[in-house]
Formats: structure tokens, sequence, C-alpha cells
């Protein structure tokens, strides 16, 4: 009942702002459209065959251009080459219209390995900025927790740089509840972001009530499952997708089925129709799928346009 009801005043509000409806990050006061960009496959040779950084280039200006204002980066994104990358295309840019979201933790003089050492932090936020060619990074992400660094004196150090002007919000990534809990010791986080998708719903149950109760935004990783939930795989393709079983995967395709039915009707992709579900999901802030090429992120965008009946987020809400 109370689901329902916030869905629906949910729903009021979006019919209300429609396009340009802003989310708010935590008790920042960095604002930004629901739809983001991930930027792993821009400049992240380091984890990924076969990336052209030409083409890293144009997804980010398509993104820029379509009216797509956070960036989601990292240091880990090539090393600091997809920060660079970025850093070159906003110069054409007026730079107060994006919101450039970038993270640190892995060590490179220790095997990449996470360091949350204040020092680390501050020096990795000095360099994310020469590399991002810019005066401030909107938000800045502790990407990975250590194991020796108390969460909220990591925290601190970042509340330093926010004073300081150079951060705007402070996130966490891959943090638990309970190190989500020691981070926000001062109530400082202003947002989490962790895997979360319609096929990988831990955070329902582990996260979601606290970081509602705490004024924490949400931002998902990996929302379109590595491309599964673009509807582009089909049941022979389950080796791709090893960490489903033979049975969940094919179940995943045959709901797969069900969202092309309702995309069809919307004349739009499957992977607009699931954008679109987190987009009006309110426990979400901002969808940051990846791209590979600048088409999809042009079609992606397009699920700014579609508008889900209630009827349809619920269907959704329980095929998966
Ligand atoms: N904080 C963390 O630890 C963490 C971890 C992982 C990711 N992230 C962030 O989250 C972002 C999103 O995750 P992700 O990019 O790994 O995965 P994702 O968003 O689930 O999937 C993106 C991939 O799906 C494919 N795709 C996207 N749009 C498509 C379309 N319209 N049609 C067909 N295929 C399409 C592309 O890959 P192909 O063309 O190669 O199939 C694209 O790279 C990342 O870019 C990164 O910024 C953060």
């Amino acid at each position: 009942m109370g689901w329902k009801l916030f869905i629906s005043t949910h729903f009021d509000l979006k019919e209300e702002f429609q396009l340009d409806h802003l989310v708010k990050i935590g008790k920042s006061d960095v604002t930004t459209g629901p739809l983001g960009l991930g930027t792993n496959k821009v400049g992240g040779h380091n984890l990924f065959d076969g990336l052209k950084d030409e083409n890293g280039v144009a997804v980010v200006k398509a993104a820029l251009n379509d009216g797509i204002s956070l960036l989601d980066t990292a240091f880990m994104y090539g090393l600091g080459k997809s920060e660079e990358l970025i850093g070159d295309v906003i110069q054409d840019y007026d730079r107060s219209k994006i919101v450039i979201a970038s993270k640190a933790a892995q060590d490179p003089n220790n095997d990449l390995k996470p360091n949350n050492d204040p020092k680390f932090l501050k020096k990795s936020v000095d360099e994310a900025l020469e590399r991002l060619n810019t005066d401030y990074i909107d938000i800045f992400y502790i990407h990975f927790p250590d194991d020796r660094t108390p969460k909220a004196e990591a925290v601190n150090a970042l509340a330093e740089e926010k004073k300081a002007g150079k951060i705007r919000a402070i996130g966490v990534s891959n943090f638990s509840l309970d190190q989500i809990k020691e981070a926000n010791a001062d109530g400082q986080v202003d947002v989490v972001e962790n895997h979360y998708s319609l096929v990988h719903r831990q955070a329902e149950k582990e996260v979601f009530s606290y970081l509602k109760d705490n004024n924490i935004s949400f931002i998902p990783y990996l929302p379109l499952a590595m491309g599964l939930l673009t509807g582009k795989y089909g049941k022979n393709d389950a080796s791709k997708f090893s960490k489903f079983s033979a049975e969940e995967f094919s179940g995943i395709i045959d709901s797969l089925g069900r969202v092309k039915t309702i995309a069809d009707k919307h004349q739009a992709t499957v992977a607009q129709i699931i954008l679109a579900w987190y987009i009006a999901n309110p426990d979400i802030s901002v969808v940051i799928p990846g791209a590979r090429i600048p088409e999809q992120v042009d079609s992606n965008a397009k699920a700014l346009d579609v508008k889900l009946s209630e009827a349809e987020f619920d269907e959704i809400d329980q095929l998966f």
C-alpha cells in the first residue's frame, strides 16, 4: 500500500516535470537529470578488449549533445584514461551543465589494492582534477572500501575536499550496509553507488531503507546487466552470463520477451523500457547505462520519452 501510494505520487511528479525533472544528490547542492552515462568503456582498456578512444570520445559527446549531464567515471577506467578523455571533451561544453562523478581507491603503487587513507584520497582528488582538466568534481566516491581505514576518517578527508570546493558531493561505492553506516557516522555521505539491476536486486533489501531514511541517493551500476537487459541476447547466449544458472537465464530471456511486448506498444526498445523503469523508480536517483558506441547512447537517451503506466511499472517489477 505504502509502495503503491509512493509510486503514484512519483508518477504525478514525473508527469508534471516530464523530461527536465531534476534529481538532487543527497544533502549536497548537486542536481542532475535522472539519466546519466557510465564510462567504463570510455578509455577503459584495462577492463575491456577492443575499445577505441575515438569511440569513447564520440560516446561522451553524444551524451552531452543529447542533454545527458551526469558522466560516471573513475581512475580505474583506463587508470586515468577515461578521466583524461572526458577532460578533453568537456572543454567544448558549458561546464556548469555537466555533472562529473569520479572515484578512487585502487592504489597504483600497491597492485591496485583499495586504499582509503585520507592522504591517498586527497591526492587522488587532486590528480583526478588535473586529468579532468576542471576546477571541481561534482561527486567523488570512495570506489571500494579498504580493510584498515576507519570509514568515517576516509569520509572526513572527502568532507575537507568538499569544504575546499574541490568536490561538491561525497559518495561511497561497493560498501555494505554496515560500512555505509560507519561511513555516514557524521551524516556526510550524499550518495551510494552499488551493483543493482532488475536481475540483481539484493540492494532493495540490504540498503534501500537506510538510504531513504538518511537522505542518501542511490545510483545503481550495471543497470543493463552488461547488455543482457537490452534484449539483444537469446537463450543460446547463456554461457556469456555464467553467474546465472541455465534455468535462471532462460527465465530472464522469457521475461525480456514480455518486456518486448510492452516496448512494442510504446514503439520503444527493450533497453529504453528497462531504463524508463529505473527512471520511474523512486528508490533510484540516476541510472547510468554504459555504452560502447554513440548510437547506443542516442538510443538509450530516448528512454526519457517513455512514460510507463503504473500497471506496466508493476508488471516489470514482478517479471524479474
Ligand atoms: N562503482 C563501481 O564499482 C562500478 C562497477 C561497474 C560499473 N560502474 C559504472 O556503471 C556504469 C554502467 O555499468 P556498465 O557500463 O558496466 O554496464 P551496463 O550499463 O549494465 O551495460 C552497458 C553495456 O551494454 C551494452 N549496451 C548499452 N546500451 C545498449 C543498447 N542500446 N543496445 C545494445 N547494447 C547496449 C554496451 O556493451 P556492448 O556493446 O559491449 O554489449 C554497454 O557497454 C559503468 O559504465 C560505470 O560507469 C561502476
